[in-house]
This record gives structure tokens, C-alpha cells and sequence, in this order.
């Protein structure tokens, strides 16, 4: 009686101690809705195998690409119940969030990436990883995808007229949204797995996205024409529950930290190659048109879409988007 009393209390104790002892390691989900050979999806499986070469036994990660485990409309509650451990979102996604992310959705706010990262390594770019905490989410890096181009199923894409009363596929984001509404376009929010058969069924006419996106997913082969506008950035937080990551073990939020910037450093370094890979094949293939832009074009691209700014300059603020200028220097 006395020994099954002892080897109750010593698992009881084991239980709460919230260290898996006899489970084995420690299992953590990471979702995404890209594919594997994206700059996402590579940093993902680099957050992986460096995650588990330094808690080896301990730690077990999960990579479940091309929203495979959950798509753009549930992973952020998923991390939220504790279903899935890390996430990346594009930029554009959070505004239910936080408004102030929403200052990367900006047209033309970054000239290149380069700024885009100078913006986020800066002390106002640091601090929005930690806008989100009171509402549950805890953002641990930035990661690079690349600018964003424009495209249609018309074979003409040179000025804003071109798009006048077409439908875009849209991020969920209300930036965006009034972006394609200056355009004078019809922008719809959809989920990134669904874009594919919308563009191929005509329900939208076009998107905007990265050259390693339009890839991966084959938007060029039911698009017409891509203008070079370089007009925004497709970017990400990777964000995880802010109360699992402060009651991991100390040991283990190490490890997974190092990971991350292991990770980070692995994504950021391939983006611009990836994207530059990918747009050299979707010119060899020859399904759609990469159209160059002038000078002139881009500047009446610019001017279409000025008036987005005043409109969120309230939510984002006004200290943040200077900030953001002055790493375009
Ligand atoms: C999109 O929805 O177009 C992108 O955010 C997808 C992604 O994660 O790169």
C-alpha cells in the first residue's frame, strides 16, 4: 500500500513538473501555406534540422507545407488553442492582430528589400514583433519572400488604366484592399491555396505576388502578363503562442531561439535567390509575358495608389512610416 501510495505521489509529481520524461520528445507542429521550395518553406526545414541536432531527443519538429495541416483562415487561432506551435504569415495577415503591421502593405513605402531589412533589424521593426503579445502571439523573426509584382490575364499591363474593372485576388488585408480599389479594380480576400483555380476558372482576372510564389503555385501558366512593379513586399513574421514560448524549459526555448536565427539567417540569404531563380523560369517557360516597366509606368503606378497612405496613416502612425522611409537611405 505504502509503495503504491510513493510511485502515485512520484508520478503526480512528474505530471506537474510538465516534463515528458518516459513520452519522449517534445513534439512542435510548424504550419505554413507555401511550398517547400519557396525561401518560407526552406527556412522551415532548416528550423527543423537545426532544432533537432541541438536537442537531440528532446525535440521533435513537424514541417507541414502548402497548407497542408491549416490554410490562411485557421492557422492564427490554431497557434492560439496550442494545435500547431509556429506559424508564418505573410505580413499582410495580421491586421486583425495588430494595425500597425499593416505599414508594410504600403505601396511603394520600401524601395528593395535591402531597406525592408534594414527596417526590421531597426528598433521600431523589432518592437512590432512584440505588438501582438496581448492578444496571445509572440513574434520571434522576420523572414524575406521578395517584392511583389503584378499580374493579369490581359495582355496588356503597362499603366493603372490597364486594370480598371478587373478582379484581384487579395491577402486579407484592408491595405491591400483599398490599394486595387484606387486602381480602380475589384479586389476579393481569398485563402493562398484557393488562388490557383480561381485565376484558372476566371473568378479573379489576377494577383499579386512573388516571382517564387508564381512559381511554385503555377500562376504564370494561367496569367497572361506580369509587370515588373515592384509596388509592396511579401515578407513574414514567424510567430508562436506567447504563453507556450515563456513556460517552455529554459534549455528548450534556447535550443528553439538558436534555431530561429539559425533559420532566419538561412531563409534571408536564399530569398533573392530563389525569386531570381524562379522569374528565369517562368521567362524560359513562356507561358506569360514579363513585361518591363519604365521609369514613367512606375511612377504612374506610384500615383495611383498615393491616396492608400493618408487613408491608414492613422492606424499605422505617422513616427512608423517615417522610420520605415528613412531605411529606403
Ligand atoms: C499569399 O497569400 O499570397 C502569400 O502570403 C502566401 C505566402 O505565405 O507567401
Amino acid at each position: 500500500m505504502r509503495f503504491i501510495g510513493a510511485m502515485l505521489a512520484a508520478a503526480a509529481a512528474l505530471a506537474f513538473s510538465g516534463v515528458a520524461v518516459a513520452q519522449g520528445p517534445l513534439v512542435v507542429k510548424f504550419s505554413h501555406v507555401v511550398a517547400e521550395a519557396t525561401p518560407k518553406g526552406q527556412g522551415a526545414l532548416k528550423f527543423k534540422e537545426v532544432a533537432e541536432k541541438l536537442l537531440p531527443g528532446k525535440v521533435q519538429v513537424q514541417v507541414f507545407p502548402n497548407s497542408q495541416l491549416f490554410g490562411d483562415a485557421k492557422e492564427m487561432e490554431a497557434v492560439l488553442l496550442g494545435d500547431v506551435q509556429f506559424i508564418a504569415p505573410s505580413l499582410s495577415k495580421f491586421d486583425r492582430y495588430t494595425k500597425k503591421i499593416q505599414l508594410f502593405d504600403l505601396p511603394f513605402l520600401f524601395d528593395d528589400i535591402a531597406a525592408v531589412d534594414r527596417f526590421q533589424h531597426s528598433p521600431p521593426g523589432q518592437a512590432l514583433l512584440d505588438s501582438m503579445k496581448n492578444r496571445g502571439l509572440q513574434g520571434l523573426a522576420y523572414w524575406h519572400n521578395g517584392m511583389k509584382e503584378l499580374a493579369t490575364n490581359r495582355d496588356r499591363l503597362i499603366r493603372p488604366e490597364d486594370v480598371k474593372g478587373l478582379k484581384f485576388r487579395i491577402q486579407a488585408s484592408d491595405v491591400l484592399e483599398a490599394q486595387f480599389r484606387a486602381l480602380g479594380a475589384n479586389p476579393q480576400k481569398m485563402a493562398f491555396a484557393e488562388v490557383y483555380q480561381a485565376l484558372q476558372t476566371g473568378v479573379v482576372d489576377g494577383q499579386e505576388n512573388t516571382w517564387s510564389n508564381m512559381y511554385s503555385q503555377k500562376f504564370h501558366e494561367v496569367q497572361k502578363t506580369i509587370a515588373v512593379t515592384n509596388h509592396g513586399v511579401i515578407d513574414y513574421m514567424v510567430v508562436t503562442n506567447a504563453k507556450w514560448w515563456d513556460g517552455l524549459p529554459a534549455d528548450i526555448r534556447a535550443g528553439l531561439k538558436q534555431a530561429m536565427d539559425e533559420a532566419t539567417a538561412h531563409a534571408n540569404r536564399l530569398a533573392n535567390e530563389l525569386n531570381e531563380r524562379d522569374r528565369k523560369r517562368i521567362e524560359e517557360a513562356g507561358k506569360a509575358k514579363i513585361q518591363p516597366l519604365s521609369k514613367e509606368d512606375v511612377a504612374a503606378w506610384r500615383k495611383a495608389m498615393e491616396p492608400v497612405w493618408k487613408k491608414f496613416e492613422g492606424d499605422v502612425g505617422k513616427d512608423l512610416i517615417e522610420a520605415a522611409l528613412k531605411s529606403n537611405q
